[in-house]
C-alpha cells in the first residue's frame, strides 16, 4: 500500500463529507462511519509522523493552551457600519447614493448577524490565521480556537483562489447557547447573557481543546484580495463554492423598495431562524462603484445597517419578588403574566435595583411594556400609565433579606442592596461554605467545593458549625454513594485536625466583606484574642466609643472596612453561628513574634512624613516584627511618633497630646538598628 496515497484519500474523504455535512446539510455518511474514516487516518499519521500536514482534518484542536493571544495587525482596517432604524432614513442613505453615481446600481440584501466578526486569512489554500476585530487596526491572533470549528475548511479546493482574506461573523444557534448554558449551570458555572457574549467568550478560551467544546458557527460577508471586477455578489458565490459557509438568506435589490421589503421580510421572520439577527445590512454590490462613494474614518459610506426595532410586548406585571445572589445582593424580579416574545414565552423580567423600580415607577398590578434587546433576560421599558389599578401603591423596596430575614442594606453610591446575613443565608450559604473551607481558611483536607455543595444541597451543611458536627452523622455519611466508613473516618479525622484553628484564619473564614486574610491578620494582631476581639466589636457598635477609635485608627482598616466589620458583626443570627462554632473549636490567641528582647514591643507607633531608610511599608513590617502595632493617626493610646521629613498635622497633634516624637534616626536607635 502507498501510505501517504491513502492519507491523502482519507484526508480528501474526509473533509468532502464535512462539507457535506456543514455547508449542504446533506451528509451521505452516518456520524461513526465519519469518526471511523477520522480515526483510521489519525492511526497512520501517528504511525507516519512524515506525513504530518497542520491542516490534516485531524488536526482541529492541535496546539497548546496559549498563555495569551498575539497581537497581529490586519490587511485593512476593519470598519463599522452606520445605522438605519426607518424606511426614511434608508430613503436619506440611497439619496446619498444616487448623489454619488452617475449610473445605474445594485444593493446586496444580507442579515445581520448578531456575533463575533473575525477575519481570516488564507495563504496557499490554507488556512493561515484568524483575528478578531480588536481595535479595527489590530485584534488577537485566534487561529487555534478558529481551526476548531469544523466548518470552516482549513483547506480549500484548487480551483479556488490561493491567497485572500474573508470577513464575517462567528456566532452561535438559539438552541446550542441554550444547551451550553443548561450545562454551565449545571456545572455550577455561571450563564451566558446571550448567544453573542456566549461566543466572545468561547473565543476569548486560551485552550482550544475546551473550544473545541463550544457549538461555534461562522458566517462569511466579504471577500478581500481578488480581482475587483468582481461584484460583491459573485465573491460570495466563489466563497459557497470554495466551502465557506455563507449566508444563504440574500438578495440583490434594484432599487431600495425592494430593499425594504426585504428589511420587512426578515423582521417578520427573524424569530425563524435558528439564530439571532440585529437587523439588515445592505451594500452597494460593484466593488468599482464603492469606491467612488468612498469611506469615512469608521465606515463605509456604501453601506448601512438597518436595525430592526427591540422586540417589546406588553403584559401584566402581577409580583414584584426578590431574588439573592450567590454573595449576597438583592435583584427584583417582575413576575409576569406570561406573554409570547421574540421565540419564547416571558413570565420574568429584571428589574435590576432599587432606583431602577423607583426611576420607572414600576408597581405591582401595572401594565408594563417589556423588551428583549438582544440580551437573553427581557427588561421592562416602562409603565402603561393608562392602565395603572387606582388602588396601586408605590413599591418599597425591603430592607430585610427575603430568604433568611437579616438586614439588607445598601451603601451609599452604591446601586445593589445587599443581605447582611453571610453565613446564616441559604442563598449565599454554599459561596460561604467553600470560602470557609478553603486554603486560607481552614484548608480542610478532603472536603472540597464539590462536597460543600453537596452537603449544602442536601442540608447536611447548613452552618460553618455543621461541618464539626459532621461526624455526629457518620452513619450517614459513610453510606453515601462513593463513600464508606474508611473515607468518612478519614474525613472526620482532617476535621478535627482543623479544631484548632489561629485567630486570624478564624476572622478571615467568616468571608466578611473587605475582611481578607491581610486586614484578618491586623484585626488578630490588635486584639489578640477571639473573646477581646469580640467584647471590642461589640463595644465598638458605638461609634462614639473608643474602642470604635481604636478599630478605625488600625492602620489598614478605615471606617468603610469598619462599617461592614461591624454590621456583619451586629447581626444577630451571625454572631449567633459564630458562638456556636467557637463553642466547638480551640481559637488560638494571636502569636505575636518572638519579642522579649524588644524595647517596643507592645507599643502603638504612628509613622508620618517620608521616611529616609525605610519605605513606610518597611518600616511598619519591621515594628510589626518587633511586637508594636502601627496605627494611622494619633491618639492618648499612641507611644511613639515617628516624624520623617514633611511631616504635618500628626506631629502636632502628638505635640498637643504630649505624645513622645521621634526622629526616623531616633527610632532606629530606639530599636537597636540605629547607623
Ligand atoms: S458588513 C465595513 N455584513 O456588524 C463593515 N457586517 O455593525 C462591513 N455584521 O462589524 C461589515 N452581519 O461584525 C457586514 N452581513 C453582514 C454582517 C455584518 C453582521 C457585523 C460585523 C460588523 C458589524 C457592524
Amino acid at each position: 500500500m502507498d501510505v501517504f496515497k491513502e492519507i491523502k484519500r482519507l484526508r480528501d474523504e474526509l473533509n468532502r463529507h464535512n462539507r457535506l455535512y456543514y455547508q449542504e446539510t446533506a451528509p451521505e455518511i452516518s456520524d461513526s462511519e465519519f469518526d471511523r474514516l477520522l480515526r483510521r487516518l489519525i492511526e497512520l499519521e501517528t504511525q507516519y509522523p512524515q506525513f504530518y500536514d497542520a491542516n490534516s482534518p485531524s488536526q482541529r484542536v492541535g496546539g497548546e493552551p496559549s498563555r495569551g493571544f498575539e497581537s497581529v495587525p490586519h490587511s485593512g482596517p476593519m470598519l463599522s457600519l452606520a445605522n438605519a432604524y426607518s424606511y426614511d432614513e434608508l430613503i436619506d442613505f440611497d439619496r446619498k447614493i444616487k448623489e454619488s453615481l452617475e449610473e445605474k446600481y445594485h444593493y446586496t440584501c444580507e442579515l445581520k448577524i448578531d456575533g463575533v466578526a473575525i477575519a481570516l486569512r488564507y495563504a496557499n489554500r490554507k488556512l493561515v490565521l484568524a483575528a478578531t476585530r480588536g481595535d479595527g487596526q489590530q485584534g488577537d491572533n485566534v487561529t487555534a480556537n478558529i481551526r476548531t470549528i469544523g466548518q470552516i475548511p482549513l483547506v480549500i479546493p484548487d480551483d479556488s483562489p490561493a491567497d485572500f482574506e474573508i470577513r464575517g461573523e462567528v456566532y452561535m444557534n438559539i438552541r446550542d447557547f441554550q444547551t451550553l448554558n443548561d450545562r454551565r449551570e449545571a456545572a455550577g458555572e455561571n450563564r451566558f447573557a446571550n448567544p453573542r457574549n456566549s461566543t466572545a467568550g468561547s473565543l476569548k478560551l486560551l485552550n482550544p481543546q475546551e473550544v473545541s467544546k463550544r457549538p461555534l458557527r461562522a458566517f462569511f460577508y466579504d471577500l478581500r484580495g481578488v480581482d475587483d471586477s468582481l461584484s460583491h455578489s459573485q465573491r460570495l458565490e466563489l466563497l459557497e463554492k470554495a466551502g465557506i459557509p455563507v449566508n444563504p438568506e440574500r438578495k440583490v435589490c434594484e432599487n431600495i423598495e425592494q430593499v425594504w421589503d426585504f428589511c420587512r421580510e426578515w423582521h417578520e421572520k427573524r424569530n425563524s431562524l435558528p439564530y439571532e439577527i440585529d437587523g439588515v445590512v445592505l451594500k452597494i454590490d460593484s466593488i468599482a462603484q464603492r469606491e467612488i462613494i468612498g469611506y469615512t474614518a469608521k465606515s463605509p459610506k456604501w453601506a448601512i445597517a438597518y436595525k430592526f426595532p427591540a422586540q417589546q410586548a406588553r403584559t401584566i406585571l402581577n409580583d414584584i419578588t426578590l431574588q439573592v445572589g450567590r454573595v449576597g445582593s438583592i435583584t427584583p424580579v417582575a413576575e409576569l403574566e406570561p406573554v409570547y416574545l421574540a421565540g419564547s414565552t416571558i413570565k420574568r423580567a429584571t428589574l435590576h435595583n432599587e432606583d431602577e423600580i423607583a426611576r420607572k415607577d414600576v408597581r405591582e398590578g401595572d401594565t408594563v411594556i417589556i423588551q428583549r434587546a438582544g440580551d437573553v433576560i427581557p427588561q421592562v421599558v416602562s409603565v402603561v400609565l393608562e392602565k395603572r389599578p387606582g388602588d396601586s401603591k408605590p413599591y418599597v423596596f425591603p430592607d430585610i433579606c427575603p430568604e433568611c430575614a437579616s438586614h439588607a442594606e445598601r451603601k451609599d453610591g452604591e446601586a445593589a442592596t445587599r443581605c447582611t446575613g453571610g453565613l446564616v443565608c441559604p442563598a449565599q450559604r454554599v459561596e460561604r461554605l467553600k470560602h470557609f473551607v478553603s486554603r486560607g481558611a481552614f484548608d480542610i483536607e478532603g472536603l472540597g467545593a464539590k462536597h460543600i455543595e453537596a452537603f449544602s444541597n442536601e442540608a447536611i451543611i447548613k452552618t460553618p458549625a455543621d461541618i464539626f458536627r459532621l461526624s455526629d452523622r457518620a452513619d450517614e455519611i459513610a453510606s453515601r454513594e462513593g463513600w464508606g466508613a474508611q473515607s468518612a473516618n478519614k474525613l472526620f479525622a482532617a476535621i478535627d485536625e482543623r479544631r484548632t484553628v489561629s485567630l486570624e484564619r478564624f476572622i478571615f473564614a467568616l468571608g466578611i466583606r473587605q475582611v481578607g486574610q491581610a486586614t484578618a491578620r491586623l484585626l488578630a494582631r490588635q486584639y489578640g484574642s477571639y473573646q477581646n476581639w469580640r467584647d471590642q466589636m461589640d463595644t465598638a457598635q458605638d461609634r462614639e466609643s473608643d474602642a470604635y477609635g481604636e478599630l478605625v485608627n488600625i492602620d489598614g482598616i478605615g471606617p468603610l472596612v469598619a462599617d461592614d466589620l461591624l454590621g456583619f458583626l451586629g447581626e444577630d443570627h451571625n454572631r449567633a453561628v459564630l458562638d456556636d462554632l467557637a463553642s466547638l473549636l480551640i481559637v488560638e490567641d494571636f502569636k505575636a513574634p518572638d519579642t522579649t528582647s524588644s524595647p517596643v514591643a507592645g507599643k502603638t507607633v504612628v509613622f508620618t512624613g517620608t521616611l529616609e531608610t525605610l519605605s513606610r511599608g518597611e518600616a511598619k513590617n519591621r515594628a510589626e516584627a518587633l511586637g508594636a502595632k502601627v496605627a494611622g493617626s494619633v491618639s492618648k493610646k499612641t507611644d511613639y511618633v515617628v516624624v520623617g521629613t514633611d511631616a504635618g498635622s500628626k506631629a502636632k497633634k502628638a505635640g498637643e497630646l504630649g505624645v513622645m516624637i521621634l526622629t526616623e534616626q531616633e527610632w532606629l536607635e530606639l530599636i537597636g538598628s540605629g547607623g
